[in-house]
């Protein structure tokens, strides 16, 4: 859920400090990275080891140089590689301090030169708390976009009951992962993507195919999962896997069973993303038995396989959002077009196989968009899970429209 992000995690002097290491401790589960900086008062709380061995990484206290590398501690550097901060616990000292721009300890060195949003959690007795000062300190940092994560009421540590005690660490980590997973349009929708070639029997052992992976299929179904959407994969053979609880895999071999599976369910979808390779033929008689080699040269009659692309645009209703796929070798606008409008699509995926590291094969893919509005959007070369998001994207600016 936090894969790929860097969260700095600011621990100052109260007794919640003791709660940064559950809070750590679900941010790393969440794949985040996370780097801690304690102030020295936070060390009378909690243990720098505690935090430095949740996180994985050496935990920052005061300006040091390194004797190693000579190097002093680069809190400018700290400060521009996160892209969230967050202090928590945040005492009333601390709180103040970030409010007047002091600058005698490493964290508020750190917090002067961030880039990233900057989030607090206050944690006080209540008096502290409801104090005036207090509660200007946190009105003049929210004016200047510091998000404060309001502390809860309950029993405090002087014994007292009231509001002063730090929001859980389980709920800080949902508000952080919901930062950065704003909730999408997809959300709730039921998507029904196809993927993968088709296998067309000529006997027992073999078939007609092609050669697609499945990973374009595989790629949107996690992208839509992730972004909350309830997804039916409907794939050829691939060797791709996908465990997401929101994803369920209809595997197939033929198209006429990949027909099946989309007629089955396509009335129940808001949208469809069909990326399969479907072989556009199949053996008319595929043997029952497997074929022997008797004659020098053999014929197998071809007969034309359901377009089922074409089916879902023909049964598609006013308010279901249809994304077909297009691979043309020659007049690829034009044809793309052609293939939007005769399938009765709102979205057209076309490659082009005169581009470079593009198409079957590769892991990288260029593509345009054709939009029944004639709109062309070109993109570069990019990863197929870039591609997917943008596809994505497309979808969910043409369902806010
Ligand atoms: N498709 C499908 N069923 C088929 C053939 C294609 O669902 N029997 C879908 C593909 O998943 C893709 C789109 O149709 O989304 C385009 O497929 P493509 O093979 O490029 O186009 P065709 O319509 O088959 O036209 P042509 O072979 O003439 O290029």
């Amino acid at each position: 859920m936090l894969s790929g992000k860097k969260i700095l995690l600011g621990v100052t002097g109260s007794i919640a400090a003791y709660k940064a290491a559950h809070i750590v401790r679900a941010l790393i589960k969440s794949n985040a990275e996370v780097k801690v900086i304690m102030t020295e008062s936070a060390c009378d709380f909690i243990t720098p080891l505690t935090l430095s061995t949740l996180s994985k990484k050496p935990v920052a206290i005061e300006f040091i140089k390194d004797e190693e590398s000579g190097e002093w501690e680069n809190h400018v550097d700290w400060g521009i590689w996160a892209d969230l901060m967050l202090i928590a616990p945040c005492s009333a000292n601390t709180l103040s301090k970030l409010v007047n721009g002091n600058c005698d300890n490493l964290l508020l060195a750190t917090y002067l030169s961030a880039k990233c949003p900057v989030w607090i959690a206050p944690a006080m007795d209540l008096d502290m708390f409801a104090h005036f000062s207090t509660q200007e300190n946190l009105a003049k940092l929210n004016e200047h976009d510091v998000y404060i994560i309001e502390p809860t009421s309950g029993e405090l540590a002087s014994g007292l009951e009231g509001k002063g005690r730090m929001e859980e660490p389980e709920e800080i980590h949902d508000q952080i992962v919901a930062h950065f997973n704003p909730k999408s349009n997809l959300n709730g929708k039921q998507i029904i993507i196809t993927g993968g070639p088709t296998y067309e029997a000529i006997d027992p052992v073999r078939f007609i195919g092609n050669h697609s992976s499945g990973i374009t299929g595989v790629l949107l179904a996690e992208a839509c999962a992730k972004r909350g959407a309830q997804v039916i994969l409907v794939t050829g053979p691939t060797r791709f896997k996908t465990s997401s609880a929101n994803i369920k895999v209809i595997p197939i071999n033929s198209a006429n069973e990949m027909l099946a599976a989309v007629q089955a369910n396509w009335n129940e979808c808001q949208i469809g993303i069909f990326s399969a390779a479907v072989a556009d033929y199949r053996p008319a008689q595929p043997a029952d038995q497997k074929i022997k080699k008797k004659t020098d040269a053999i014929t197998i009659e071809l007969v034309k396989n359901p377009d089922i692309l074409a089916w879902a645009g023909a049964h598609k209703k006013e308010d279901q959002y249809l994304v077909g796929f297009a691979l043309e070798t020659e007049n690829e606008i034009e044809n793309g077009r052609g293939k939007l409008a005769r399938k009765n699509l709102n979205l057209l995926i076309l490659n082009s196989l005169n581009d470079k590291g593009a198409g079957f094969g590769h892991s990288t893919n260029k593509v345009t968009f054709i939009k029944p509005n004639n709109n062309l959007i070109n993109f570069e070369l990019k990863n197929k899970s870039d591609v997917a998001e943008d596809i994505l994207n497309e979808i969910e600016t043409d369902l806010n429209d």
